[in-house]
């Protein structure tokens, strides 16, 4: 089963971005843990980061083609970007699952992080468990992928 786990902008500068909210392990760190828990779950995954919305979009138009599953940080996109959303609905909409992940929990932070215009498209969402939302994100594919 694959899945493409993608990440938004600024996730590239995990390790040294706002310690205090992102922890202190870097986007390599990520991508290690993923590999560890797709292995142990049987998942063939694929990490990828870009800060540009046009490569978010392409990359999940690629996973409704290819028929991958997502795991998605949208980051700061999840607040406004109505493309990188429409583009997560195609996921979705041809019975995908996409589960939409936070590091920190955005309900807790600035009045602007508390809505997601991507959640209403998305199998589910995990926040507020630092990278450890992407372990969680990768067994809730294995258990709810068709
Ligand atoms: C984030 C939360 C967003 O509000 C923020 O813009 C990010 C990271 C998180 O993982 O907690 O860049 O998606």
């Amino acid at each position: 089963t694959g899945v493409l786990v993608l990440n938004g902008p600024n996730l590239g500068r995990l390790g040294t971005r706002e310690p205090d909210v992102y922890g202190h392990a870097t986007h390599d760190d990520l991508v290690a843990l993923v590999a560890a828990a797709a292995e142990r779950l049987g998942l063939d995954p694929e990490v990828r980061q870009s800060d540009d919305e046009a490569d978010i979009v392409r990359w999940l138009h690629e996973a409704v083609d290819t028929r991958r599953h997502v795991v998605i940080n949208p980051a700061a996109f999840t607040h406004y970007s109505y493309a990188l959303r429409d583009a997560a609905a195609l996921v979705s909409g041809a019975g995908l699952v996409l589960v939409e992940v936070h590091i920190s929990n955005p309900h807790g932070r600035e009045a602007f992080r508390r809505h997601s215009v991507v959640s209403p498209v998305a199998t589910g969402v995990i926040a507020g468990f630092g990278l450890d939302g992407y372990r969680l994100a990768l067994d809730a594919v294995a258990r709810h992928a068709a």
